[in-house]
């Protein structure tokens, strides 16, 4: 049986005071009611990391160099982020792809270096609307996932969770029907299976792109929805508490 995840993904926002004021919110209401992720930017790790002493909400870095150390100016290691109680890295996001070039094989590489370091890789992979628009859109997902497969092998994504995130919802405010991104997921769960059937049971597939209080629920009663991947809104206390809600 799958286990809900909701991730929030803040990417760079926050202030030391405001991030300090969103987990005091979201700690208030004591257990979390499923798994939970928070990745903050990863100069509030310290910060953050004393604060969730006692809690069950997990810290995730957005993203990861795959070199152990060295002139990688800017970057930061699996081991640094280790030492601030990391246990997830957001791999492969669309921002970084797109905005900063990451291309599918270093995406392989970052995903490699997080699974020999033990840390959980939420690979993010997902069409853009000209490629939705072309109905290219599991050539591209399967493209993605391909590269990823061909760096590690499929069995160690045992270890991985993919999020599926159609960039044309992300931050639109245009979340996909929960029946287009179900249509994905299943696809997804079906290609795995060919290779790994035990792996394509277990593996939790998050949506991302426009999740909020409102749409969770519905996205969550999908069959192969296992959780979410949320931006604009895991910046909210209510609505990211409503979300989390909506996933048990
Ligand atoms: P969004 O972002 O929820 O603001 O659309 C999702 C993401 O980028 O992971």
């Amino acid at each position: 049986m799958r286990k809900f995840l909701v991730a929030g993904n803040w990417k760079m926002h926050g202030s030391r005071a405001s991030v300090a004021a969103l987990v005091e919110g979201l700690l208030e209401q004591g257990t979390m009611p499923c798994q939970t992720l928070i990745c903050p930017p990863v100069i509030f790790f310290d910060q953050l990391q004393r604060q969730l002493v006692g809690s069950s909400i997990g810290l995730g870095a957005q993203n990861l160099d795959w070199h152990d150390s060295g002139a990688y100016t800017g970057e930061v290691s699996a081991a640094m982020v280790l030492e601030f109680g990391c246990s997830h890295v957001l791999v492969g996001h669309s921002e970084r792809r797109s905005l900063f070039g990451e291309s599918d094989a270093q995406v392989g590489l970052k995903v490699e270096k997080c699974l020999s370091s033990g840390l959980t890789p939420v690979i993010c992979i997902g069409e853009s609307l000209a490629q939705r628009q072309a109905d290219e859109t599991f050539a591209v997902v399967q493209r993605q996932l391909d590269a990823v497969i061909r760096q590690v092998g499929v069995t160690a994504l045992r270890h991985s969770i993919i999020a599926y995130e159609p960039v044309w919802a992300i931050g639109t405010g245009e979340s996909a029907t929960p029946e287009q991104a179900e249509r994905v997921h299943a696809q997804i769960r079906q290609y795995l299976a060919k290779q790994d059937e035990s792996l394509s049971q277990n593996i939790q597939l998050l949506y991302g792109g426009s999740v909020n209080g409102e749409n969770a629920a519905d996205l969550f009663a999908q069959e192969n929805i296992d959780g979410a991947l949320v931006g604009g809104a895991s910046l909210k206390v209510d609505d990211f508490l409503r979300i989390c809600r909506a996933a048990v």
